[in-house]
């Protein structure tokens, strides 16, 4: 099927690519000619695993990039809307879909076959229906549901795994305005197999993609509420707790054969310094907007961001235990990415803990294996020092704080066993064995 992509971020290379090796033939379409060239050079923009390889096997055959919108159009039964929906503070901004909305409109004025046009970006419910269609109407001049389609098709991707979950989905979900164009959206997904595909209106997929991850921020909030009053009260670890939660039937349930079924999202019920990233926080205060607009209070949503924003403090709050004053005393910061397998550093936790101990005048060793050139044009260079191994940012330090749930921190225990002078180790991810260092604060202990 011939696919034009709009918008060649995360989402929309992802897509594009991904569809071709599925056996579409795709045309990324983007605004920015340094990008585009560069996707025809099989050089992705964008750091993804196995994306790279995945383009360089289509470009030029079945994927191609392109700034021209309105050919891509003409030649394709099909477009997907990826471009930016950012969070303005109070709304989600429109601009650049109401754009490419408009300009798919024009081009769709010349075209007379049929096409359907699909917002894969993420929108509040009723922004297909209700912003997109009507401009291309207008644009047009033709009437939707019978000159063109109209669909909303989510993406369920995690950074770091986007290929893998694309390829591989647990979840295909298909709005439409009616059944033609849902029929065609099910032709571009035909061959992925055995996967539960959900047909539905426009608005229920949008309000899917928002209740999906709120309901997965309202987890990580909800963990961290309770680990900070485990901390409070003392002689708790939430840790043990939720190991008893987690032991539920409902949550893990118990097969025939007494094994037991973990499943994944489990380990969003662990107490942390907080989520990030480019897609909770945005998503759920762009939902808690648009409660407001149509007069429905969202206090839960309201609070998953309070709890959230106040939880990088708490590691601050620990450090407090110890230390009177932080003024020139050495902290190695592990971890600056928002989580790990990426260098994303977008709403990161690691920020305003970082923020607040170089004003607080602390002389910072920052060690991330991904992150360090997001980090240096952050916090620049005055009071950090960006170091290349775990083992130089904790060389000599007074406390090492673990932001990140990297997996190469594991090591912190052997490293600090030959060590004279035993540092604070204060693990924001809980991710080393609290009696396996001799000074030892974690989040919800
Ligand atoms: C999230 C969703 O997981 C995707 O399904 C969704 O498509 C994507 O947003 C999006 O809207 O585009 P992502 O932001 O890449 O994906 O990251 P996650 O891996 O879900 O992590 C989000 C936050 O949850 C991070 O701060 C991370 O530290 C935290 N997290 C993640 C946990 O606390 N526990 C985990 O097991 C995983």
């Amino acid at each position: 099927m011939k696919v034009a992509v709009i918008g060649t971020g995360y989402v929309g290379l992802v897509s594009g690519v991904c569809l071709a090796e599925k056996g579409h033939e795709v045309a990324c379409v983007d605004v920015d000619q340094n990008k585009v060239a560069k996707i025809n050079d099989g050089v992705s923009p964008i750091y993804e695993t196995g994306l790279d390889a995945l383009l360089k096997k289509h470009v030029g055959s079945s994927l191609h990039a392109t700034i021209d919108l309105q050919s891509s159009i003409n030649d394709s039964e099909l477009s997907l809307i990826a471009v930016g929906t950012p969070f303005d503070g109070e709304l989600i901004d429109l601009t650049y879909i109401k754009t490419v909305a408009r300009q798919v409109g024009e081009a769709l004025r010349d075209k007379n076959e049929y096409h359907v046009v699909t917002v894969k970006s993420t929108v509040v419910p009723g922004t297909t229906d209700g912003v997109v269609l009507p401009i291309l109407e207008k644009a047009s001049g033709k009437k939707a549901g019978i000159d063109f389609g109209v669909g909303m098709n989510p993406e369920f991707l995690r950074e770091g795994e986007a290929v893998d979950d694309f390829m591989h989905p647990d979840r295909i979900v298909l709005g439409g305005i009616d059944d033609k164009s849902r029929a065609v959206l099910e032709e571009l997904y035909a061959s992925f197999g055995d996967v539960d595909v959900l047909r539905t209106n426009n608005s229920t997929a949008e309000m899917i993609k928002y209740t999906s991850n709120s309901l997965l921020a309202t987890m990580i909030s909800f963990s961290n509420e309770i680990g900070n009053l485990c901390s409070s009260i003392g002689g708790i670890d939430a840790l043990e707790v939720v190991k008893g939660v987690h032991l539920d039937k409902r949550i893990s349930p118990i097969l025939e054969d007494g094994t037991r079924i973990v499943p994944k999202f489990t380990s969003y019920i662990e107490a942390g310094c907080g989520f990030g990233g480019s897609c909770f926080p945005k998503d759920v205060k762009a939902l808690v907007a648009h409660g407001s607009r149509v007069g429905e209070e969202l206090r839960l949503m309201d609070a998953v961001i309070d709890v959230n924003q106040k939880q990088p403090e708490k590691m601050i709050r620990l450090l407090k235990r110890h230390f009177s004053s932080v003024e020139n005393l050495r902290i190695a910061i592990l971890g600056l990415a928002f989580k790990p397998g990426t260098d994303d550093m977008r709403e990161s936790p690691a920020i305003p803990i970082v923020k607040w101990l170089l004003e607080h005048g602390a002389a910072l060793r920052a060690f991330d294996p991904v992150a360090q050139r997001e980090a240096e044009d952050i916090f620049g260079h005055s009071g950090i020092e960006y170091c290349s191994s775990v083992a130089s940012a904790i060389d000599r330090v007074d406390v090492i704080m673990v932001i990140t749930r990297w997996s190469d921190f594991e090591v912190i225990p052997e490293l600090l066993l030959g060590m004279d002078e035993q540092p604070l180790v204060i693990d924001g991810r809980r991710i080393i064995d609290k009696s396996s260092v001799v000074r030892y604060e974690g989040i919800g202990l």
